[in-house]
């Protein structure tokens, strides 16, 4: 091409490093892979059936802006139950293509040239380039294995200049699995009101919660006027390809998505949404059934990653661990793929989370408890060979 049509900023945007690894997989036999951030199950039958209601309904068209009401109202009426929370299934509410979309849609909505929204690291890795394609700058703040990977009060004070207008949350997190308690996020929530941030909080994982009581960001006292609130179906209910997650919060920010939304996606795909309606409607006794067996796995995993001598913080949730390998010596990527060569064992090297995470690996156990079985056994020799 004799001209570089690609913006200068998308050039200089570095690709997904967990991409780039699993490139490496594809075309390997018989390779257990605990890399990929999506659930083993298949979405529950009752509500894949009511995907294929929908369509033997003739239900293929577009559906409002907004996302059907009928979704809208469930999503409050849920929320309403279970954290007390009240939002207008009206001017509250987006149905999004995913919690993906409704990240982007929040930074393209709030964001000026300039300003900067805090991530704290190691995050999922789709944050930082959001803000910076949405044309601001994420500030990066550090958290290590010694704070739980948890960002602490006085860091965000540390940073916060007159530029930042946002702070990214994700808890459970992807990808080391650590919550927050109450305690915690009221005093998280103290700082963010001291500097007037909008919170962004990315609770795709919060039915996926084994230890304590997940609790809603927007729950917290004087919170909800100042919290973008996202979730999803993705993660829960097993539902990653059908696309349907939603956004919640202050009617001036719902309103400035949904004018992209309009322009760009115009609606999340009906049939997801018709499915959707039965997660919610009849879903619960699913969700408690899949909750029950990661918690099983991630037993499983901890204990044996101890045995072999990999250090972990403990996991309160999602389906991830992110243990160090510090003491083989190994760079992460060079250690995930000798795994891979040698064991057949895929995982995600921590440098794909940022160069200062190195020294660990991220390990999901979205994947049968045979084969997560058989995964420790080979990775407890690759370590001993190692010896
Ligand atoms: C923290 C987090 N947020 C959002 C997503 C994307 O979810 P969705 O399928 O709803 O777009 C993921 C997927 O891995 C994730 O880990």
């Amino acid at each position: 091409m004799q001209r570089n049509y690609v913006a200068k900023k998308v050039e200089e945007m570095a690709p997904s490093g967990i991409r780039a690894f699993f490139d490496l997989v594809l075309g390997m036999k018989d390779v257990i892979s605990l890399g990929v951030g999506e659930p083993d199950f298949v979405t529950p039958w009752h509500i894949r059936e009511s995907g294929i209601a929908s369509l033997e309904a003739g239900y293929t068209s577009y559906t409002s802006n907004k996302g059907l009401m009928k979704l809208r109202l469930l999503i409050s009426q849920m929320l309403k139950k279970r954290f007390r929370l009240t939002y207008c299934p009206n001017e509250e509410i987006l149905i999004t293509v995913g919690v993906s979309e409704g990240v982007d849609l929040a930074m393209r909505a709030i964001i000026n040239p300039g300003d900067q929204v805090l991530v704290p690291m190691p995050s999922y890795v789709s944050y930082g380039p959001m803000v910076e394609l949405a044309g601001g700058t994420a500030v990066l703040l550090r958290t290590d294995a010694n704070c739980g990977f948890k960002i602490t009060p006085q860091e965000i004070e540390r940073v916060c200049t007159k530029k930042t207008k946002a702070i990214m949350l994700n808890y459970p997190a992807n990808p080391t699995g650590v919550s927050y308690s109450r305690d915690e996020l009221e005093k998280i929530n103290r700082v963010c009101r001291k500097h007037q941030l909008l919170v962004i909080s990315d609770e795709i994982y919060a039915d996926l919660t084994y230890e304590g009581r997940h609790c809603a960001f927007p729950a917290l006292p004087g919170a909800r006027d100042m919290t973008l609130y996202l979730n999803g179906f993705s993660k829960a209910y097993a539902m990653t390809g059908w696309r349907i997650g939603y956004a919640c919060g202050p009617q001036e920010i719902i309103g400035a998505m949904t004018k992209i939304h309009q322009y760009t996606i115009l609606c999340a795909p009906i049939i997801g949404q018709w499915a959707a309606c039965e997660a919610l409607q009849r879903g619960d006794g699913d969700v408690e059934t899949m909750r029950a067996e990661y918690r099983r796995r991630r037993d499983f995993v901890i204990n044996r990653l101890a045995e072999i001598g990999l250090p972990c913080v403990k996991p309160d949730g999602a389906f991830y661990v992110f243990p160090s390998i510090e003491k083989t010596g190994m760079a992460s990527l060079d250690f995930a793929a000798k795994l891979l060569q040698e064991k057949k064992i895929a995982l995600v090297p921590g440098s794909a989370f940022g160069k200062q995470f190195d020294g660990h690996v991220r390990m999901s156990y979205a994947a049968k408890f045979e084969q997560l079985k058989e995964a420790m056994q080979r990775l407890g020799d690759f370590i001993k060979e190692r010896g």
